[in-house]
Parts: structure tokens; sequence; C-alpha cells
């Protein structure tokens, strides 16, 4: 374990001074431009160094520019260099370290080790994500250093273990190492220092800069109990959500409440008048104010109306379901905390987005929509096979007359169509419980076992899907069976190509909002 005593004098910026005298283009930016020449040279001299390798006609690259030269800026006092290279001119370099996309980032430790950047492409983030990568996965603290420690990011985490507890040492340890690209840790063997904290040994202390300000485990040391721990104690009571924190929410594994407010002045109120239902909820919900200006779009996705705000939802990241709040009502902290208890109780019926059920079906396909998926699809002893589509998805759109054809083949047969039915909904306008993560996507609820829904992976064509309805539904009907073969038979046995198999993945969202 390297001491961080000097660590922290560099991170202060003590250095400052020495390393600004250094540059003298710093007047206009504190990005140095590299090349091919001097790429290596300069990774070889300092000691970390982050990389972008760009391109001048790249949009997320001329978007990520003003957040960069922050961040250089803010790091340049803790001697951390951010450097860029423009892969248009230097091709040979960019080739060397396998850059396939833009923007590229990499964390260097000399030319021959690097990794990619894990952070998300924010000021913030690349300032605390190189600061962690600038430390040791553990430093050591002592009387003297803690609390200085404590304020070198928003959480920090210590472990306090006694000098010969070799395996509570080696838990610990291998914790941090694993998760020192999130959370800056340090640990002491100091009883008497633990004491002080109010902690005994072993244990974990988390003090973070909100809410109760430090959170102590003295549970079981093992990686994983150690790791639920962390989620619950680094979460605020109310936190805010933006692009940094958005996939961490949806990976939490419960569901994410959501308090659209307009003016930072609301949002600051709501977190405090809610802080206690959250507390009270901890672990079983996540609860966050979002900046409705910048994100408002976001309400589409919850089933809420655009535009009425303060708004409040709540939405099970698991199973995607959704609980808009009656926009009709104020959001009082008292009356939207029983909602949530109510939902999290499961009283409350999630809400469903829906097309108009149509009158009648016009042609061989069925039509679902989301208030008629539970009937059509799945409450019924037929072998259904869905086709999830959107609109602009133009791989859908070549589908469709093979898939008419497909329907007809059990539509236009008595005995087939009493178990085989070929559908298709509409999966941008309707809510469904399948994640669909590219369209088209096809799969079949075989009768009897709607539950184990069998996706179709083949290629798209009229005979391969005949015989996964074959091979993977109830009642093992051949559609070809009975004569009707279809028209084209060349088309049909053409082999696969790619483009038969490849799916869609959802068009970015408007311009002028901010994606989360
Ligand atoms: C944990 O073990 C390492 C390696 O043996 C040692 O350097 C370090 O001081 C120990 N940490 C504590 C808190 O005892």
């Amino acid at each position: 374990m390297r001491s961080f005593t000097p660590l922290i004098l560099s991170l202060l910026g003590v250095t400052a001074a020495a390393s600004s005298a250094a540059d003298t283009d710093s007047a206009t930016t504190n990005v140095i431009s590299l090349t091919t020449d001097t790429f290596d040279d300069f990774v070889k001299e300092h000691e970390l160094v982050l990389a972008e390798f760009f391109a001048p006609w790249c949009g997320h690259c001329k978007a990520l520019a003003p957040k960069y030269e922050d961040a250089a800026t803010e790091l340049k006092d803790k001697n951390i260099p951010l450097v860029k290279v423009d892969c248009t001119v230097e091709e040979e370099l960019c080739r060397t370290y396998e850059v396939d996309g833009y923007p590229t980032l990499k964390v260097f430790r000399g030319p021959e080790s690097h990794t990619p950047y894990g952070g998300a492409r924010q000021t913030d983030s690349i300032v605390s994500y190189m600061t962690k990568q600038s430390m040791p996965a553990v430093s050591s603290v002592s009387e003297e250093t803690l609390e200085e420690f404590k304020t070198l990011d928003k959480i920090v985490i210590v472990g306090y273990v006694g000098s010969d507890d070799k395996t509570s040492n080696k838990s610990f340890t291998s914790f941090a190492e694993a998760n020192r690209d999130n959370f800056m840790f340090a640990a002491s063997n100091d009883a008497a220092l633990a004491k002080a904290e109010g902690a005994k040994q072993p244990s974990i202390v988390l003090y973070k800069d909100f809410d109760e300000k430090k959170d102590v485990y003295d549970g079981k040391f093992d990686e994983e109990s150690i790791m639920q721990w962390v989620k619950t104690a680094s979460t605020p009571l109310v936190g805010e959500l933006g692009p940094e924190t958005y996939a961490k929410y949806m990976s939490a594994g419960i569901p994410l409440a959501y308090i659209f407010a307009e003016t930072k002045e609301e949002r600051d109120q709501f977190t405090e008048d809610f802080r206690p239902i959250a507390a009270k909820h901890r672990g079983e919900i996540n609860i966050v104010t979002l900046d409705a200006k910048l994100f408002g779009a976001h309400t589409s996705n919850l089933n809420l109306e655009p535009e009425i705000f303060p708004a409040f939802a709540i939405q099970d990241t698991t199973k995607n379901s959704k609980y808009p709040y009656d926009q009709s009502k104020k959001i009082d902290a008292k009356e939207v905390g029983k909602f949530i208890k109510d939902v999290i109780d499961g009283k409350v019926e999630p809400s469903i987005k829906s097309e108009p059920i149509p009158e009648t079906q016009e042609g061989p396909v069925t039509v679902v929509v989301g208030r008629s998926y539970q009937e059509l699809v799945i409450d019924n002893d037929k072998d259904v096979l869905l086709e999830f589509y959107a609109p602009w998805c133009g791989h859908c759109k070549s589908l469709a007359p093979k898939y008419d054809e497909l329907a007809a083949l059990y539509a236009d047969v008595p005995e087939f169509k009493e178990k085989v039915v070929i559908a298709k909904i509409d999966a941008t306008a309707n809510d469904v419980p399948d994640s669909i993560t590219g369209f088209p996507t096809i799969k079949l609820y075989p009768a009897g076992k709607k539950d184990e829904p069998v996706e179709y992976e083949g290629s798209r064509t009229v005979e391969d899907l005949i015989t996964f309805i074959k091979e993977n539904g109830k009642y093992q009907i051949d559609g070809l069976a009975e004569g009707a073969k279809p028209e084209q038979g060349g088309d049909v046995t053409a082999p696969a190509s790619a483009s038969e198999k490849a799916t869609e993945t959802p068009a970015p969202s408007e311009e002028g909002h901010d994606e989360l």
C-alpha cells in the first residue's frame, strides 16, 4: 500500500505552479495536441495521461470539446494532462492504438499501458475518474490525514481493519480494486481511530457530502454484501437524474420515482420534502428530481402528458411498467408518499400506453395494441407469433409482405386458424412487458407456455418462419401441409443474408432535447 500523503499534496495542487509554468499556450487551451512524433515521448514523461482520439467532423467530439477543455483546466492543478490526437491527420498513431470510433478516450500509463476511459463524457465525471486513477486503489490513512481524505470526493470509503485480520483486509482490498473507478478507498488499522469514528474493527465507513454524511457497515466482509451496502449508502435519498446518473439508476434493480420540475428552487424544495419518504423506503425505491426544461421529453416514456410541470411518475425498471401520478393533482409530498407506498405494495395498476383497439381485424395479420396484448397474446390457448415493429424501421417494411403471406397460410385454413395466430404490434405506440432492443423483434408465445416466449433468430423468410412455428409451437402445425405453398419459392429458399437478420435500434431523440 502506498502512503497517500505526497499524493494528497499533488492532488491539492501543491505542484501546480511547476506544471503550469511548463505550459506555453495555456492562455487559449489546456488540452495538449499531440502527433505521431510527440505522442510516445509525452506519455513516457507523464505518469498518467487521458487521451482523446477524434475527428474534426465528428459531432460527439464537438459536443465533448468544451467539457474536455474544462476538465483539462481542473486537472492541470493535479498534474494530470489531457491530450488530443486528430485521427484524420495521425492515421498511423490511431491505428496503433486501435481507435475504431470517435471520440475514443483512453487512459495511458506509459505508451505500453492503456485502458479505455470508463466514465461519462462530462466535466465532473472526467475530473473525478482521473483523480481516482491517480491514487492507489487503497490509500493508507492515519489520524492526521483522515479529515483531509474525506474531502477528496463526494463519497470516500474507509476500511477499519485490525492489523492481524488478514481475511478482512483481503476482502476489503479486492473490493476496492474492483471498484476503484467508482470510489476512493482508504484503510487504517488504528483501533483508536476506528473508535473515534464510531466504528469497530472490522468495519467500513462510507463518508458522503450529503444526507446523513456517513454510513457504517459492520456486516459480513464478502464482496457481494459490501457491494449491496455501498449501492444503497452511496445513493442520495433524493438524487438528481442526468446523463451521468441515469445508467446507475436504471441498473439499480429497484423502481425509480421521477420528480420533474422546471426551476432549481422547486427541485431543492422537493428534495427536502421527499427526503423522509425516501428514508422510509430506502432500498425499495430510488427517488430523483430532474430538470423538466432539459429532460421534459422523458415524460413520454412514463406515460405523462408533456409540458405539465411539476410532474411525478414511478417506473419499475425491471418490468418496465409505469405509474404516472395524476397530473391534475398538486405534487404534495404527503399525498405522493401514499401513492409511492401503494405502488410498492402492488396496489396500483400500471398505466399502459395504447393505440385504440381496432374495431375489426382487416388483414391476415392480427393487429395487437397495448390494451389488447394480454387477451390476444397471453390469455388464450393458441400459438401466437408476434412481431414488434417501429413505423420508421426499414427492415420491418421489407418484412411486411412476407409476413402477410405467412399469416394468410394460417388464417385461410379453418383448423389452423383455431390454433395459430400471426400478429404484430407497433412497439413505439404501445407498452409491452417485453424489453425490446431492436426492430423487428419476432417472438412465439406457445400455447400453455406463454411465460416462456421463444425469440426468432433465423432469417426472415416465410419458409424458415413456418419451420420455427412448427418446431416451437404446442400444436406443431406445418403451415405448408395443406399445399398452400408460398408463390415465390426461389425467394423463400434464398440463403439468409445479413440484412434479413439485422435489427434496427431506436432513432436518436429529437434535436434540442438532452438525452438521458
Ligand atoms: C492490508 O494488507 C496489506 C498487505 O499485506 C498491508 O500493507 C496493509 O497495511 C493492510 N491494511 C490494514 C488496514 O491493515
